[in-house]
């Protein structure tokens, strides 16, 4: 049996960016391993959210908006573990013994924390300035994440990748020490299908631009988005090339294959205007998600149900996350 684990960071009011890149494709992996009969784990990385976010409320606020989103788009908690991060104490525990292990000189290689450093250096500020440990040892918490539950697979995109590897390193590290297997060295699986879908201005679909199509939203919330996709002015007659508009991509990005195929056409053919190809697409859309809205709002009314969920998971974490983690003090500690 393997044992395929995801954490997903929260992050705030989700789109279809976030649906089509990340939570389909996990969701759909998560049932691919329920029906192999290997373990699939998924959690809330809210610890990670804490080195940017303070403020309580919000914290918990978007804990809940991404705990609800996973279950409306599909995540079976029976089959599936399911938990917050914070309610499992052992891989804190785990992420206190790492330090001992990880060198220093590995977290400054971590892309999130040379990103912040260059931004200082851009601002002419010192190199750390308003960085906190959170930031820097961001990978640190990952590969405990990882490692607590000897996980074999790390299904990630490609941003991600790097933070796997450090957990490779890290548990090489700590197994060179001992001379023998104290933690499992896990695989990273990157999401190729995961493609960026473009925002409705062509730039990466993303809250802080404001091009957003929502995940959640009403249908005349997301109708209004999508009649924002920007085109051009060619003459609706004119032949085109599709892969040169940006409403061609959104249609690649969502829609099945026969819809992109007769887009496709009605573009080289020219004929085909953009407000019926918006029609098409925003038909494709309700189609796809449509009916995810209800089932969400749905849990987000009720998330004292989705918390008994939550604490379950996180019960049948923690009967895992035990043994292995006293497994690794015996080695440590005799
Ligand atoms: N860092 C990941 C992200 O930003 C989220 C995450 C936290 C994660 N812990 C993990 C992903 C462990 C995979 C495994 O998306």
């Amino acid at each position: 049996m393997k044992t395929i684990l995801t954490g997903v960071k929260p992050t705030g009011t989700l789109h279809l960016g976030n649906y089509f890149g990340a939570i389909k494709p996990a969701i759909q992996l998560g049932h691919q391993a329920n029906a192999a009969g290997d373990r699939h784990i998924m959690f809330v990385a809210n610890y990670h959210a804490l080195n940017y976010l303070k403020d309580t409320a919000q914290l918990n606020q978007i804990t809940k908006e991404v705990a609800c989103a996973y279950l409306a788009c599909g995540l079976n908690p029976e089959k599936s573990i399911f938990y917050r991060q914070s309610d499992v104490p052992e891989i804190f525990e785990l992420t206190t013994i790492l330090t001992n292990y990880t060198p220093k000189g590995l977290m400054n290689k971590s892309h999130a924390y040379k990103a912040a450093v260059d931004k200082n250096h851009a601002k002419g500020n010192p190199t750390d300035a308003g960085i906190n440990m959170g930031l820097y040892d961001y990978p640190l918490l990952m590969a405990a994440d990882i490692l607590t539950f000897r996980s074999d697979e790390v299904p990630v995109g490609k941003d991600q990748v790097q933070h796997v590897e450090i957990a490779q390193d890290i548990a090489g590290a700590m197994n060179a020490v001992y001379g023998q297997e104290v933690l499992k060295i896990p695989a990273y699986v990157v999401q190729e299908f995961a493609q960026v879908l473009p925002g409705t201005d062509g730039r990466k679909m993303s809250k802080s631009y404001g091009n957003v199509i929502p995940l959640f939203g009403t249908e005349a919330e997301i109708k209004k988005a999508v009649m924002g996709i920007q085109t051009d002015c060619q003459d609706i007659n004119a032949p085109k090339n599709p892969d040169e508009i940006l409403l061609f991509h959104m249609v690649q990005g969502i829609a099945d294959a026969t819809v992109t195929a007769e887009v496709k056409e009605g573009l080289e053919k020219g004929g085909m205007g953009y407000g019926t190809i918006k029609k098409m697409l925003l038909a494709e859309i309700m189609r796809q998600v449509g009916g995810l809205r209800e089932t969400y709002m749905d849990y987000m009314a009720h998330y004292d149900t989705v918390q008994d969920m939550l604490n379950e998971g996180a019960k049948k974490a923690r009967a895992i996350a035990a043994p292995n983690l006293a497994k690794i003090k015996e080695v440590i500690l005799g």
